[in-house]
């Protein structure tokens, strides 16, 4: 009676360790195919893209229904565009294509085919910061740092548009990217100081 028990304990032990092994490989083999059909095989709604961010051309597959600050934040892990809306009120999410300051969260990834992308993680050369951010650095430009990408590119272009005769022209001109620690002071100082460079 004991070697009995002894002897369907093992046999089960064995059929359960079959099983799981039974298991486990299909849901591996199943993962590893998702991933290969991810990047090899086109789906309805995928396309092929090329890019160029902060001067590296990237090809890669796209959901066409993809804006282009969901690719860069979560393709590209660039995270330094935010998404504080994802409506296009706050400029949280603001780049430049081909030099001009854009919503991200507004632009469909499809639709930057061979543009030229800048967020911030490519405005400043190397190690080196861009003017404007050792500006906002230097002039108190932010506190929690969440709107201060989108601040920073928008304000580059504000300058690079020349529009910074007053602060007045400059709060016009940067009035899409809100604050919500009312950094506003020391934004306007930065935009002033990088214009008189
Ligand atoms: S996240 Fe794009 S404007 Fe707010
Ligand atoms: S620095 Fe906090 S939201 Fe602008």
């Amino acid at each position: 009676m004991e070697m009995k028990n002894q002897y369907s304990r093992r046999n089960f032990l064995k059929i359960s360790g079959l099983l799981a092994a039974f298991v486990a490989i299909p849901t591996s083999v199943k993962a590893f195919y998702n991933d290969v059909k991810q990047y090899f095989i086109p789906k309805k709604n995928v396309s092929k893209l090329t890019i160029s961010v902060n001067k590296k051309t990237h090809t890669l597959y796209a959901d066409s229904r993809s804006t282009l600050l969901d690719l860069l934040r979560e393709q590209l892990h660039l995270t330094g565009s935010k998404k504080g809306c994802d409506h296009g009120q706050c400029g949280a999410c603001t780049v430049h294509i081909d030099g001009e300051r854009a919503l991200s969260c507004l632009t469909l990834a499809a639709m930057t085919e061979g543009k030229e992308i800048t967020t911030i993680e490519g405005l400043g050369n190397g190690d080196e910061l861009h003017p404007m951010q050792k500006a906002f650095v230097e002039c108190d430009g932010f506190q929690c740092g969440y709107c201060t990408p989108g601040q920073i590119m928008s304000a580059v272009a504000c300058v690079n548009e020349g529009h910074t005769g007053s602060v007045e022209e400059i709060k016009e001109y940067m009035s899409g990217n809100l604050c919500r620690c009312g950094a506003y002071n020391g934004i306007v100082e930065s935009i002033q100081k990088v214009a008189a460079l």
